[in-house]
């Protein structure tokens, strides 16, 4: 599904000679090369600020908290998301409120205009598998998790924070975690002061005021890393893209690709199989490897369940029986993607 040491690979020199040029210049936290590395995000985001931050879980934490939710506070989540979208919305103490889904998998807006939560401070869509979702409540602040969104085109950022992922699987991405809240000048500083443990002014040891915070930084080395990726970003792009329009012209009537937005990066390939058991054995078969994201939805967690209001996700619960993903990555080579074709044709 994903192959980093031949990722690395094929940016070695330019990844090792920043990494080299950190550990030399002594700043391995903050610095020229973190201030870099969270322009380049902001520009990709075409927002005017960015902050880079411990991981992409850190990243909804620390917006959230900017955004004024506190314990006790709902905030709505879709049903189909990796878990950490909800486990942010928990770690403030927050309470999520799912909402179904759409065909694509993204927050239903009619859904969420039926959701009744009173304490309702936030909505927190997910742009998942990297396409857009625009669902918004009127008077009622957005923050996004765009998690698998690097390279949107537009960019996909429709809230007043949105939090990033570099976790090493991502299109664009460090050598471990990482994250950024990407934003408004104002809104990204409340960030840094909470990824700062919430002090304020320029020494290390000043005071701490308002909000507590906590150490979500993140590290030069990261920086670095995903800089010297950065320059192959739209090129790795365009070759996922090729990929998953070829698997499109070969898929059987086994199964029909996910739909993807004009301008989807594909940070995942995803097919609906209503026999999908047959087709991940079909595939293993012929030696491709599958994953299913995501198997549940977040109202059948057994950390959850019991614990948050339930939600009815008729639409999540199919898709969670349905989708699955097959490898889509820009080093995979011609024959390894006609291998996958093939399979997917004779499926
Ligand atoms: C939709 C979504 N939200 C949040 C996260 C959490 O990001 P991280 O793993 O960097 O903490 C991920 C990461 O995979 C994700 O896919």
């Amino acid at each position: 599904m994903a192959d980093l040491a031949r990722r690395h690979a094929a940016v070695a020199d330019a990844v090792e000679s920043r990494v080299l040029a950190v550990l030399r210049s002594g700043r391995w936290i903050g610095g020229p090369v973190v201030e870099e590395a969270e322009a380049a995000m902001a520009h990709l985001f075409e927002r005017d600020a960015a902050v880079g931050v411990a991981s992409g879980t850190d990243a909804i934490i620390l917006a959230l908290q900017a955004a004024g939710v506190s314990a006790g506070d709902e905030v709505a989540v879709p049903a189909l998301t990796f878990f950490a979208t909800a486990g942010a919305v928990c770690a403030i103490g927050a309470v999520p409120r799912v909402v179904d889904v759409d065909a694509r998998g993204l927050m239903c807006p009619s859904a969420l205009a039926a959701l009744d939560a009173p304490r309702l401070r936030v909505v927190l869509p997910v742009h998942l598998f990297g396409n857009r979702c625009t669902a918004h409540r009127i008077g009622v602040r957005t923050v996004d998790d765009a998690a698998q969104a690097v390279g949107c085109s537009p960019p996909a950022s429709t809230g007043e924070l949105t939090a990033v992922s570099t976790y090493p699987t991502k299109t664009l991405s460090s050598a471990g975690d990482g994250g950024f809240v990407v934003g408004d000048p104002a809104a990204i500083e409340k960030v840094r002061r909470l990824g700062s443990h919430g002090l304020v002014g320029p020494h290390v040891h000043a005071r701490v005021e308002g909000h507590v915070g906590r150490n979500s930084r993140l590290d030069a080395v990261a920086a670095a890393v995903l800089l010297g990726q950065l320059p192959t970003l739209h090129d790795r792009i365009r070759r996922r893209q090729a990929i998953a329009r070829h698997y499109d012209s070969c898929v059987s009537a086994a199964c029909e690709p996910l739909p993807r937005d004009p301008g989807n990066p594909v940070p995942s390939y995803l097919v609906r199989a209503p026999d999908r058991a047959r087709l991940a054995a079909h595939l293993e078969a012929h030696g491709i490897e599958t994953t299913v994201y995501y198997p549940r939805p977040l109202t059948e967690q057994p950390a959850l369940v019991g614990r948050i209001p339930p939600a009815d996700c008729p639409v999540a619960t199919r898709l969670c029986a349905e989708l699955l993903a097959i490898p889509v990555h820009a080093g995979l080579s011609d024959d390894e993607v006609e291998r996958v074709g093939r399979a997917l044709e004779s499926a």
